[in-house]
């Protein structure tokens, strides 16, 4: 059998990592096809959580101590990295050992597990006629006249395969047409999915992209240079750099918990520029109505020209009258 029958998966505990931004950074300059990070804490939660785990808000102590009681008792995190050639991998390897004075063990599989184990949790994802989401190493789809936006799924939120960043990518993609965009700022980028699909559009639109999430910011770097936006003009902004948010934006995303859109609702507001488009999700359906009439009460020239939902997911746009 050819190398190409086969892929590279290492399997890293957490103990032997101190810093997992630095290993996906390195995985990423050898060409890793993916990293995964298993956790059963994480499962866990999510079990414990539900909804709530994603959709913010206050949580009765009840339930915090119980996630404490969880997450104390759990195994520690997995990584998991692949690799589509032998020598990316040895690279890999070599380079761990130097970082991180720890030699992972490299385990050589059939391609046949790495679609199943893999890559068959990401597939396209079909905005509109005009923009579709496609999974790094997809190179296979004829896109006719529409426009592809590569994410490589690391550690950032936002493959496109959550209700929440569909229903902000397809309000963009409905509403971009009312205004003028040369500026637009992404508040809570995950994966920079969200401004980098405003870059397809609009090559020249300087974006804003914010997280306070070092990881995020490293997945960003990878999507831009996998969609190769390296010329353009785009700004990350990582945990200490907020007060790098200045003037106002044609577009503003926050596709983010229902409390933080309340808490930094200042901000997120007065970022919009007049005749500017303001789209929020991250919203559980019903939690809508406290938002719009927040925000509403803050600042009268938001109008809401439309809310949309998938599943439970709700997001709200609005348009600044001045
Ligand atoms: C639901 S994800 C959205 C990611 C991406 N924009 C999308 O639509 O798929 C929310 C992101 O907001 C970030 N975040 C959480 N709290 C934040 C805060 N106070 N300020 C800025 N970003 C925050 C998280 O790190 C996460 O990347």
């Amino acid at each position: 059998m050819s190398e190409e029958n086969f892929y590279f998966e290492f399997a890293i505990p957490q103990r032997f990592i101190s810093d997992s931004v630095q290993l996906e950074k390195v995985a990423f300059s050898h060409n890793s096809s993916g990293m995964e990070e298993f956790s059963l804490v994480e499962s866990q939660v999510d079990e414990i959580l539900g909804e709530r785990s994603y959709s913010g808000g206050d949580l009765p102590v009840s339930v915090l101590d119980e996630v404490e009681a969880t997450i104390t008792n759990q195994n520690e995190k997995l990584f998991k990295v692949y690799f589509l050639t032998e020598k990316d991998a040895l690279c890999f390897q070599k380079e761990i050992e130097e970082c991180f004075n720890y030699l992972p063990e490299v385990s050589k599989k059939e391609i046949q597990d790495w679609n199943d184990e893999w890559r068959k949790h990401y597939n396209p994802i079909w905005i509109s006629e005009e923009l579709e989401i496609v999974p790094a190493w997809d190179n296979s789809h004829d896109s006719n006249s529409r426009k592809q936006l590569y994410i490589y799924p690391g550690m950032g939120f936002g493959t496109g395969s959550h209700e929440t960043t569909y229903l902000c990518l397809k309000s963009f993609v409905e509403q971009r047409n009312r205004v003028e965009y040369k500026r637009c700022l992404d508040f809570g980028c995950g994966s920079g999915i969200l401004g980098l699909a405003i870059q397809l559009f609009n090559s020249t639109c300087t974006l804003d992209l914010y997280d306070i999430d070092p990881e995020a910011i490293n997945n960003c770097i990878q999507n831009i240079e996998l969609n190769k936006f390296e010329q353009n003009p785009i700004n990350l902004y990582g945990p200490d750099k907020k007060e790098s948010i200045q003037g106002q934006y044609d577009i503003v995303f926050a596709n983010i918990l229902l409390n933080v859109l309340l808490f930094e609702r200042d901000l997120i507001v007065n970022s919009v520029a007049p005749k500017g488009i303001l789209i929020l999700s991250g919203l559980l359906k019903g939690q809508e109505v406290e938002v719009i009439k927040n925000y509403q009460n803050y600042n009268s020239d938001l109008i809401l020209i439309s809310v949309d939902q998938k599943n439970d997911w709700v997001s709200v746009t609005f348009e600044k009258n001045q």
